[in-house]
Order: C-alpha cells, then structure tokens, then sequence
C-alpha cells in the first residue's frame, strides 16, 4: 500500500478531535492555521476559540481595531501574526467584499497568505489538489524516504515540494494533507518519534538505518 493511504488509515483511528476539522469555511481554517503556525495546538486552541467567538467572520474581523487584536493575541508570541492577520481581513473585506476565498489562487495573491497557508485552506476547505509542506511533512518524507538535501536550501524546498505533490492523494487532498501533518506532529515526532508503535516503519529509511536523528537534515545560514 502507498505511503499516503496506510497514513490515511492511521489518521482515521488516532487523529485528534479538534474544531477546525469539522469545518469547510475559508475564514476559520485561515484563523486555525496562523495561529497553528509557531504555537502548538493545546497552547492555540483557547485562542482559536476567543478569535471565533470575538470575530464569527472576517468581516467581523475586518472592522477590529489592531489594539483590540494584539489584546486577543497577548500571550501567543509573534506578534506581527495578529497585526497581518489584520492586514489580511481587511484585504479580503476590501477586495472579495468579505467573502473569504478557497482557491489557492486567490489566496496567494492575499500576501499575507504564503504557499503552505494558501495549499492549507484550499485543501481543507474545497479539497482542492494542494500539498502542504511544513515542518511536519518536510520531516516525515525526509525520514521515510531517505532524503538528506537541507529542508531550508532552494534546492532542497524544491526537492521536498515536488515529493509532496508527487505522493498527493488528489482523490483526498485534504485527508492527505491532514494525515501527514497529524502523522508527524502525533508519532513521527522531533524527538524521540514512535517508531516502535509506527504503521510503516518497514518501509521507512530511517527507521532501517537509525537515522531518525540526523533526518530532516537543516543547514545553518
Ligand atoms: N498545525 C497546523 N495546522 C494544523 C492542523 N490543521 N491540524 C493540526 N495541527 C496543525
């Protein structure tokens, strides 16, 4: 079985229950996945919730004012993420007519949208055939198949991004996508991954090579 569907199965038994799965809207995927960025879930989930409940859309958000979001976002860190969230509400009010969009052509010319945030919410919101790649899919095919190109080189973004489009299930893109990153942020771990409870470490280099250590391989610049 390919790699994406035993990943699928694994997500089906032991993905975590968490809100923003349970909705296709653009705006709250959107608000999930900012906040999700440098903040671990358990640590960004209250904040999920008071975002939503102070904001329902984003033309709620659109007419905040930036001292009312940073109040909001106080205690997240990365502060500049309120302020262009702010931005961004505030473009799609202005250019969409507060009509959040699910392509990931128009959300990338949003700017404050990059490429994994834009594939993020037009998978999950209209299953459009995206790959995201973050930190926890650059780490699970670097370790299963084996790659050692630097996940922050312009060689290795490319090596990594095309992997991910090539092994993407484009019946289920946004299952996919929530698989792999769920697979690697639950049991492909960092640290210490679970390599003795993982569903396909037969067919994982790092596994058979010891190698979960030094995989993903990151240069200093
Ligand atoms: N981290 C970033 N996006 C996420 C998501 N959709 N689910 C869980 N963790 C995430």
């Amino acid at each position: 079985m390919q790699l994406s569907n035993q990943l699928v199965q694994w997500y089906h038994q032991h993905k975590r229950d968490l809100p923003w799965r349970h909705t296709t809207n653009p705006y709250v995927i959107w608000l999930s996945e900012i906040i999700l960025q440098q903040t671990r879930v358990e640590q960004g989930l209250p904040y999920f919730n008071r975002f939503l409940e102070k904001y329902p859309t984003v033309s709620d958000f659109a007419a905040a004012t930036e001292d009312e979001v940073l109040a909001l976002w106080q205690g997240l860190g990365y502060y500049s993420r309120g302020r262009n969230m702010l931005v961004t509400a505030r473009l799609v009010q202005e250019l969409h007519g507060g009509v959040f969009p699910s392509s990931w052509e128009q959300l990338i010319k949003l700017k404050g949208i990059g490429e994994y945030t834009a594939a993020a919410i037009a998978s999950f919101s209209a299953n459009e055939a995206k790959a995201v790649v973050d930190g926890n899919v650059y780490r699970v095919l670097a370790r299963y198949f084996g790659i050692s190109e630097p996940i922050n080189s312009t060689q290795g973004k490319k090596i990594f991004q095309q992997m991910a489009d090539e092994m993407l299930d484009r019946e289920n893109p946004a299952l996919h996508n929530q698989a792999m990153m769920e697979f690697g942020a639950m049991l492909c771990k960092p640290k210490n991954p679970a390599c003795g409870i993982c569903p396909v470490r037969e067919g994982c280099y790092a596994f058979k090579h010891n190698a979960t250590a030094t995989l993903p391989v990151k240069i200093n610049k």
